[in-house]
């Protein structure tokens, strides 16, 4: 760790640098046939290529975006005038990322729950990655809110997990996402989605520092405290923002050089209003930014919908929502901002 330390630093800066974040389009091939299916188009190696495609080369996204995470086939693919991406990346000066977990798992003992996989051959498929030009890596674990769950079991299991990785990452100079999402399916309060939420991040610092992790050389990728989907009781914006702050403020070490939010299933417009609160009340050791799937892709795979004639539109909403998350990570994303592009 020690010997790739200034590499590793460096990495997590630029993927957190000043009105950037990243991209989350590491879909599995299964996550990403259902994305698919949703808006009418057959997934196949190509079509998956193409979507890829459209994104990585839209004219502008570095401005906002510092990085892009891959999934394993993705990485492997290249535009369709045969650039691979990972080079197209770097050459736009996007750090090209990867995932390496390989999935979550039910949980031997409580099956409602899951434990992410993906130890077995990873210092290996670590080199590998290296060489097809990989600079990150992301893992995520699930933790699900339910009666009874979750239990410390599986907090803890996937702690282990997640700083396993995070270890191995750095051992070969690939600085780690480390992401422990506490699902927000359901119907719970906020106060609960506090609660578990920092039960969480603290067994995961735990085990980060029990197994080495160099903090300065990472970076967090949580869910935010929000009221579950199904909570007929929505916090507001603020609230939202207020109480995330006051929790990381108190379980994530400033050390942390940054701070990635996933989407995790909110809407587009709540998803860059958050971010853009929490940057607006500031006063933090860490930057606050995104590393969203959804919230960057779900308009522009829709505007795209398969067909070849609506690359250029689609291009367009995926720079709107770049544009917007790049804005709320000075606190300034606006509704007049959300609605220049509908104008345009
Ligand atoms: P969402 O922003 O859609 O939650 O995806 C982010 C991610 O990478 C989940 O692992």
């Amino acid at each position: 760790m020690t010997e790739h330390r200034q590499e590793l630093e460096q990495t997590a800066n630029e993927m957190v640098a000043e009105g950037k974040g990243i991209l989350a389009s590491d879909e599995s091939n299964s996550t990403m046939t259902k994305r698919l299916d949703a808006v009418g188009v057959e997934s196949t190696e190509e079509s998956r290529r193409r979507f890829r495609e459209l994104m990585f080369t839209t004219e502008g996204a570095e401005e906002h975006i510092s990085g892009v995470i891959m999934y394993d086939e993705t990485i492997r693919q290249s535009t369709g005038d045969g650039t691979p991406f990972p080079e197209l990346m770097a050459s736009r000066g996007m750090i090209p990322g990867i995932k390496v977990d390989t999935g979550a798992k039910p949980l031997a003992g409580s099956p409602d729950e899951k434990v992410t996989e993906g130890l077995d051959g990873l210092r290996e498929r670590f080199e590998e990655y290296r060489e097809l030009g990989a600079r990150f890596a992301k893992w995520r674990g699930v933790i699900t809110i339910g009666d009874h769950l979750p239990s410390r079991y599986c907090i803890d299991v996937n702690a282990h997990a997640l700083a396993r990785y995070a270890a191995l990452a750095q051992e070969a100079g690939i600085t780690p996402i480390v992401e422990p999402e506490v699902m927000m399916d359901g119907e719970h309060s906020i106060d609960r989605s506090e609660q578990v939420t920092g039960d969480t991040l603290r067994a995961v610092f735990s085990e980060l520092a029990r197994q080495r992790v160099l903090l300065e050389g990472m970076v967090l990728k949580p869910n935010m405290v929000l009221s579950a989907y199904d909570n007929p009781d929505q916090a507001s914006i603020e609230e939202v923002a207020e109480r995330t702050l006051a929790l990381f403020k108190r379980v994530v070490p400033a050390s942390v050089p940054g701070i990635v939010f996933l989407s995790g299933g909110q809407t587009d417009e709540a998803a860059s209003a958050h971010l853009s609160a929490m940057n607006k009340i500031g006063g933090v050791p860490w930057e606050l930014s995104f590393s969203y799937g959804r919230a960057l892709q779900g308009a522009p795979l829709k505007r795209w919908g398969g067909e070849e004639s609506n690359v250029t539109d689609a291009q367009s909403v995926f720079a709107h929502r770049a544009h917007c998350n790049g804005e709320a990570r000075f606190g300034r994303y606006s509704d007049e901002l959300e609605q220049e592009a509908v104008a345009a």
